[in-house]
């Protein structure tokens, strides 16, 4: 790509950004009382070896309601954000009168402080600042990962997933492009749905195209 190209695509991004931004910050005011735009760096990361987890940057309403267009929460489900950053799915969620109880698990303090905050004032919510590496996945039925980890972490995150889940659950992998193709061919995992965005209603989502994956797991020995 020439120089002149890749400059207009980083003025577009910039300006959709900003559009993007302004856009959730209403929503997040409305649902939460505050602004979730802002970005948290992350607590660990080491990207030459692959290891450790993302910043908090919040993923925006647009993108969720893409995404959760494939994906159906019922009443007896249990959804976690799995690093839940300062609650954006959650807020979205809320938003939508989502019927099951809603859960958010953050290692970063600055912004799990956030997401417990204002989600207090929610019955179904809570969220909780710790590693995601520690809690049982056996309650949950609908995990959310919005690139929460770098490659190799990603990859013991799964395994220790297969280690403890009994039941079939629901996997959405938001931003699955440097990871999500470990999941290919393991055993008990399928791909149910897989888009790549570019623009949404017209408007650039990212510098460079960003995709998800929605996958369904069912362990060997289900209970
Ligand atoms: C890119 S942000 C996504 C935030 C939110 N899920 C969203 O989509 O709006 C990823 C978050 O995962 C968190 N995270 C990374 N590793 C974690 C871990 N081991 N336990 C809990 N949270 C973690 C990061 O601190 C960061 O806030």
């Amino acid at each position: 790509m020439n120089t002149c190209k890749k400059f207009m695509i980083r003025v577009d991004n910039a300006i959709c950004r900003r559009l993007i931004d302004a856009a959730d910050e209403i929503k997040d005011k409305k649902i939460c009382g505050q602004s979730l735009v802002k970005y948290v760096p992350s607590v660990f990361r080491d990207d030459k070896n692959g290891i450790g987890s993302t910043g908090s940057q919040s993923t925006s309403y647009v993108i969720l309601k893409r995404i959760f267009s494939h994906v159906e929460l019922k009443e007896e489900d249990n959804f976690i954000d799995v690093g839940c950053g300062k609650g954006r799915v959650l807020a979205y969620l809320i938003d939508q009168k989502c019927p099951c109880s809603l859960h958010g698990i953050e290692i970063n303090p600055e912004s799990g402080k956030i997401a417990v905050e204002w989600t207090k004032k929610y019955d179904n919510v809570t969220v909780e600042i710790g590693d995601a590496f520690l809690i049982d996945y056996d309650r949950y039925s609908v995990l959310f990962l919005g690139r929460p980890f770098l490659p190799k972490t990603f990859l013991s995150f799964i395994e220790k997933l297969e280690s403890t889940v009994t039941h079939p659950i629901t996997f959405i992998y938001w931003v699955d492009q440097q990871s999500g193709y470990l999941l290919k061919d393991r055993p008990g995992w399928n791909m149910q749905f897989r888009e790549v965005l570019r623009r949404i209603n017209g408007i650039r989502i990212a510098y460079c195209p960003q995709s998800y994956s929605v996958w369904t797991y069912k362990p060997k020995k289900t209970v």
